[in-house]
């Protein structure tokens, strides 16, 4: 199998590269799936252009750096390992809106997410990127030592379930049913990247309710300063989609944000994510 001449372009100082010269839809050797996770370790997030993926051949691709997360409370349209991100014109709630990690309200939140646009508007809709690691890197010496063993407490009751009637403004349906059950994950604020050894910020504010131990009005603050040094914008890359692009991002270092402001056009994507383990 012979191997892909990869051209790597970075997207900003902090975080992000397009990987081109490669089909996604083709069978890739062992060396090639190493050298694209490597990238992805390097970049935080990798984007491919110009691919055609029906859902077996994005599982295929994907499913060579992992086994598949099931997301505790979006509806699948088909396969269960497949989530339609859909953005239609008046959705007033959309994926994804606010900066985050993915599904931290689990207690093994997914390592990794790839999504692929497979109808894209002519203008909005981009993604933002954030690198956790600069994040973490730019506090001081005391702030680091204050988080040490800081934990925050996470649950998806502000974003999904019955009480929520988030499927009113959405057309990327949750489940909104009497039988839901939420789910709760307790992860450190500051975590090391299994793979790369790194520090990394981690704290998702849309889902989060507390720190550990403490009550709301304790954690609020310290939550929102944390928060917003999470995205600064000297640590973001930005992402502008086509029809038939892939963004490939590690959850364990990289936030990410969507832009509801694509007007009166839809928006479809398609998203796999990546099993990951317990937080540490
Ligand atoms: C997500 O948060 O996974 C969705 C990102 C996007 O639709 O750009």
């Amino acid at each position: 199998m012979a191997l892909p001449n990869l051209q790597v372009n970075r997207l900003s100082g902090a975080m992000g590269a397009e990987v081109l010269g490669i089909d996604l839809a083709a069978p890739q050797a062992d060396e090639t799936i190493a050298a694209i996770r490597a990238l992805l370790l390097e970049h935080g997030a990798i984007f491919f252009r110009g691919q055609t993926l029906d859902d077996a051949r994005l599982k295929g691709f994907a499913g060579r750096f992992g086994k598949f997360f099931r997301h505790p409370y979006f509806l699948p349209e088909g396969d269960p390992d497949i989530i339609v991100i859909r953005r239609a014109p008046g959705d007033t709630k959309i994926v994804g809106e606010g900066w985050h990690s993915d599904t931290p309200a689990t207690a093994a939140p997914p390592m990794a997410s790839m999504l692929y646009g497979e109808d894209i508007p002519p203008y909005g809709g981009d993604t933002l990127f954030a690198n956790q690691y600069l994040a973490y890197e730019s506090l001081s010496p005391a702030m680091r030592r204050t988080l040490e063993g800081v934990r925050a407490v996470y649950s998806d009751t502000r974003v999904a379930g019955a009480s929520q009637r988030r499927n009113a403004q959405s057309a990327t349906k949750s489940r909104e049913d009497e039988t839901f059950r939420h789910s709760e994950g307790v992860h450190p604020v500051v975590r090391t990247h299994p793979e790369t050894g790194r520090k990394a910020l981690y704290i998702v504010r849309p889902l989060m309710l507390r720190f550990d131990g403490m009550s709301e009005a304790e954690s609020d603050g310290l939550a929102e300063f944390l928060y917003e040094r999470s995205h600064r914008p000297e640590f973001t890359c930005r992402f502008r989609w086509e029809t038939g692009s892939v963004a490939f991002w590690d959850n364990r270092c990289a936030q990410h944000a969507a832009l509801n402001d694509t007007g009166p056009f839809h928006r479809i994507m398609r998203r796999v994510q990546l099993a990951g383990d317990i937080p540490a």
